[in-house]
């Protein structure tokens, strides 16, 4: 069993969600979208690294909501190597300082936070991006794969998140189906699956995004009432 309970969700609706993941190009981006798309929120992606390789999330978001520029929020650090934002703000001689960072006011609620990789990627020497959800003080939505892999990896971070003391409001998989699977996350891990994406057989359009935004469910079911 895990070694905390989960929190209890929020009894009002949150700000906002942070969209994390068990691991890097798990579909977070993706997620997202839909969930901006769904819920007409804001997204802000505050920590951004690989722009020298791609031109970033919020670009990729912005493109595939085909929702108005208002409801895109920049980044609060834009950095250029593909690596964890402590490793990539080191090779541009920055020092991030994401303990400064607050909740920026959503001109469309929900704010729709997508992280950077999964949880324990480190930030600075001593922050890492669990710290940083936890600062905030938003609620989590985990973005996970669907087959072989996902219990160890999403039940870790289920526990982390658990440990520190952020709700989970629940857990979207990715790939090929495993109802097996969502089953026993959702009983040992304590935790709502809330949505499946299955494999999409071309690269994500704003059509097909438009299509999964439809099945996600709705803000108002995201708290405890
Ligand atoms: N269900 C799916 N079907 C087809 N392609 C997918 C699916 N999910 C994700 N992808 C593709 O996989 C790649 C990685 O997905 P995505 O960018 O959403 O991951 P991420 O978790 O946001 O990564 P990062 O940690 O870099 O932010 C993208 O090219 C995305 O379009
Ligand atoms: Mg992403």
């Amino acid at each position: 069993m895990l070694y905390a309970p989960p929190p209890p969700l929020p009894s009002h609706p949150p700000k906002g969600v942070f969209v994390t993941g068990t691991d890097t190009g798990i579909g977070k981006t993706l997620i997202s979208a839909a969930l901006t798309r769904a819920w007409h929120g804001t997204y802000w992606k505050p920590f951004q690294t690989g722009l020298a390789e791609e031109p970033g999330d919020t670009e990729t978001v912005q493109q595939l909501t085909e929702l108005s520029q208002d409801h895109i929020l920049p980044p609060a650090y834009a950095l250029q190597a593909p690596l964890a934002p402590a490793a990539a703000s080191a090779l541009e001689g920055i020092t991030l300082h994401p303990e400064q960072l607050t909740l920026p006011e959503a001109p469309h609620a929900p704010l729709i936070i997508e992280g950077a990789g999964g949880l324990m990627v480190p930030l600075t020497k001593t922050m890492l991006m669990i710290d940083f959800i936890a600062q905030l003080g938003v609620p989590v939505i985990l973005v996970t794969r669907s087959n072989l892999g996902t219990l160890n990896h999403t039940l870790l971070s289920l526990e982390a998140l658990y440990q520190r003391g952020i709700p989970v409001l629940g857990f979207i998989t990715n790939g090929v189906d495993s109802p097996q699977n969502n089953q026993i996350l959702e009983s040992i891990g304590q935790c709502r699956a809330l949505y499946h994406l299955a494999p999409l057989s071309t690269p994500p359009t704003a059509t097909a995004l438009r299509h999964i935004a439809t099945h996600i469910p709705p803000w108002a079911t995201m708290n405890a009432s």
